[in-house]
């Protein structure tokens, strides 16, 4: 019997898992890619294990692998693989990392997959087919104002120092009950989606980061664009989801940031 798209998707997410909670337990090493960027031979057994799996079952598919072992094709169809989304919390034993699968056909998301090995959580959707948390149908969250959500972000490490987040997390996190720095933009992406937050937003990911939240909170009902409102772009410099009811409070607090304007002024040292 042949598995469709997001059933492969599954069982290898699950398989890559599986590999990565070994490596954990033998605590491996880290090494740098850059500056302050780590990566560990999980990320890399992981991802050869991926791409294996994907050009076995689909050979003329594209593959945008994180660690560069993917092919870039002619296929209208193309693979986005993150083999270890939250590798320095992985590295320091802080439990929260993934493995993640998206394949967007013709340029549209059409089924991903955030699998968390830990918590043996299986996160996924398929385009019109609704988002599933273990075979449970998931929702965002119902919160309709900011100052009731808990919103969550992230500070990715290359080239952290540009990175112009901390003025836009000092202003949500007075707006809101609080904000969250997980380290793991996938499983933000997909706590979005079941309602655990209300909201995620970060600069500077990558299309294999957040392919596969994005469609999962779309498909739970949220909403996402860029952070000044327009369509999001898998390679674009930001990224805002949440559950659709705060979306535009959100945009307005971001307009002030982006314009120096600050709602909540920094405490005086
Ligand atoms: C990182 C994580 C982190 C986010 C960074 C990503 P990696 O992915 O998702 O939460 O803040 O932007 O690069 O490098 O661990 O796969
Ligand atoms: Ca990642
Ligand atoms: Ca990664």
């Amino acid at each position: 019997m042949r598995l469709s798209f997001l059933e492969s998707a599954v069982d290898i997410a699950k398989e890559a898992g599986s590999l990565l909670l070994h490596y954990l337990e033998r605590k491996v090493g880290f090494e740098l890619k850059g500056d302050y960027d780590l990566v560990t031979e999980a990320d890399r057994a992981s991802e050869q294990l991926i791409v294996n799996r994907l050009r076995s079952l689909f050979p003329t598919h594209s593959i945008v692998a994180e660690e560069g072992s993917g092919e870039e094709g002619t296929s209208e169809y193309c693979w986005y693989v993150d083999p270890l989304d939250g590798t320095t919390n992985f590295a320091h034993g802080f439990p929260m990392f993934n493995v993640t699968l998206a394949l967007e056909r013709a340029g549209e998301l059409i089924a991903g997959v955030v699998y968390d090995p830990l918590r043996q959580e299986v996160f996924c959707a398929e385009r019109g087919g609704g988002a599933y948390l273990n075979h449970h149908r998931i929702q965002v969250s119902k919160s309709r104002q900011l100052s009731e959500s808990l919103i969550a972000t992230g500070f990715p490490s290359r080239r952290r120092h540009l990175n112009i987040n901390v003025h836009f997390y000092h202003q949500l996190a007075m707006a809101t009950h609080g904000v969250r720095r997980g380290g793991s933009a996938a499983l933000d992406l997909a706590y979005v989606a079941c309602g655990r937050l209300d909201g995620f937003w970060e600069f500077g990911l990558n299309p294999w980061d957040m392919a596969a939240g994005v469609l999962l909170v779309e498909e739970a009902g949220g909403k996402v664009s860029d952070m000044k409102g327009g369509n999001l772009q898998l390679r674009g410099p930001h990224l805002l989801a949440d559950n659709g009811h705060i979306h535009s409070e959100i945009l307005t607090l971001f307009s002030e940031i982006f314009r120096g304007e600050y709602r909540f002024p920094l405490p005086v040292l």
